[in-house]
């Protein structure tokens, strides 16, 4: 499977600031044919994505999208609006939308819906609030990737992202609790993808150091970088990283 390298700027990156950050990443990564990078921006700023990224090896997308495709929803992006803008992905299910606006399972699996049946690939968070045992998180993910048998494999990546792990001041998930943690995932969807290999990516405080390690752990695909990736540099040395041979720690 091919690696993949994304990041989503949150709440960050006005459209003109987006146009620098995609200017001088455009050419930092031109030479990583052979892995798939994205980048979420806000909605504002994703028209100049498709001006920026037209023909690069960097894909585009959103960090959410309302489940219904158009009507009466004030201040809501629908899935066809992104679509149009180009967006080859959309994000769903983050943490900070189950925290901040009380978004359910059920409400990301509409979504992951809307993402497809427009043609997108939808990229789907999961993870635990807090640190809890092995076996708890498994159940809690298990649960959150339940309604994912409904949907097209092709179109789908998930994201572990515990929540614990996210944000400043946190650190990422030790490389051994990530790999059994994406092993269980792998599992739970082996039965609903019909054979095809979803991809399963990291996200959480993933930087430059510890970006080698975490990316050799068994069943991890790729990896979803958030505050460190706001300089396109990084995020570029991060796109860049060889996963680290097993027993090999970089991690700090
Ligand atoms: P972080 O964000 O890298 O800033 O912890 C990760 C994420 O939310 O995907």
């Amino acid at each position: 499977m091919r690696i993949l390298v994304g990041t989503s700027s949150k709440m960050n990156l006005t459209s003109t600031e987006a146009a620098g950050y995609l200017d001088t990443l455009r050419p930092l990564v031109a030479d990583l044919l052979d892995r798939d990078l994205f980048v979420l921006l806000p909605f504002t700023s994703i028209w100049i994505a498709r001006d920026r990224l037209e023909g690069a090896n960097v894909g585009w997308g959103a960090q959410d999208v309302h489940p219904e495709d158009a009507g009466a929803h004030t201040g809501d992006v629908s899935a066809p609006m992104l679509a149009d803008l180009g967006c080859a992905y959309v994000e769903v299910g983050h943490h900070e939308r189950r925290r901040d606006y009380g978004e359910t399972d059920e409400l990301v699996m509409a979504k992951v819906a809307a993402v497809q049946r427009w043609g997108m690939t939808a990229i789907v968070c999961v993870g635990e609030q807090e640190r809890l045992s092995f076996d708890r998180v498994v159940e809690i993910i298990a649960g959150q990737l339940a309604g994912l048998r409904a949907f097209d494999p092709r179109r789908l990546i998930v994201a572990y992202e515990p929540s614990w792990a996210i944000g400043i001041g946190a650190s990422p998930a030790s490389p051994d609790w990530v790999a059994g943690v994406h092993d269980a995932i792998r599992s739970e969807l082996a039965g609903a993808a019909n054979g095809t290999v979803v991809p399963i990516i990291y996200g959480g405080s993933v930087s430059l150091e510890s970006a080698p390690t975490l990316l050799g752990q068994r069943s991890v695909d790729g990896l979803f970088v958030g505050r460190q990736a706001l300089d396109p540099r990084v995020f570029a040395a991060v796109a860049h990283v060889e996963p680290a041979a097993s027993g090999e720690s970089t991690a700090s």
